[in-house]
């Protein structure tokens, strides 16, 4: 079993980055989250800046990873690249953000990725990585 958190741009800066809309954790932080939620599970994670990037690991990531967990930052918002990406990989699939998008600015309350995943979570800060392993855990366990 193999499950993959893919983090977009400046996700990296977790931890620095507006902690009153984030939160003060790491990135690392975030990942552990996930980990924790899924013992004996190998947990991957990848992170990038750049939208092809995120879309290469996605296709990598088909066919030999059971769950992905994305936190796409900003490409949500209009990248039909990454939506079309996500609508090849078959396999679980859930959308997260540490912040609530729908409370923030109007640019944020669209999600062109949310129609071609499982499920979103948003707006826990850390948690949202923490739910979104523990949801994969009982998909796997189903
Ligand atoms: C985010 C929300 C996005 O609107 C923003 O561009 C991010 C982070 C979140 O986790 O709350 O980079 O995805």
């Amino acid at each position: 079993m193999r499950v993959l958190v893919i983090n977009g741009p400046n996700l990296n800066l977790l931890g620095v980055r507006e902690p009153e809309i984030y939160g003060d954790n790491t990135l690392e932080d975030c990942i552990n989250e996930v980990k924790k939620a899924l013992p004996g599970i190998e947990v991957d994670d990848f992170q990038s800046n750049s939208e092809h990037e995120i879309i290469d690991r996605i296709q990598q990531a088909r066919g030999n990873t059971q769950a992905l967990i994305i936190n796409a930052g900003a490409f949500t918002h209009y990248s039909y690249a990454i939506r079309d990406a996500l609508s090849m990989y078959e396999d679980i699939k859930i959308e997260i953000h540490l912040s609530n998008p729908h409370a923030r600015e109007e640019f944020r309350h669209t999600s062109v990725i949310s129609p071609v995943v499982d499920g979103v979570i948003a707006g826990f800060k850390k948690d949202s990585y923490t739910l979104a392993g523990v949801a994969i855990s009982r998909l796997l366990n189903k």
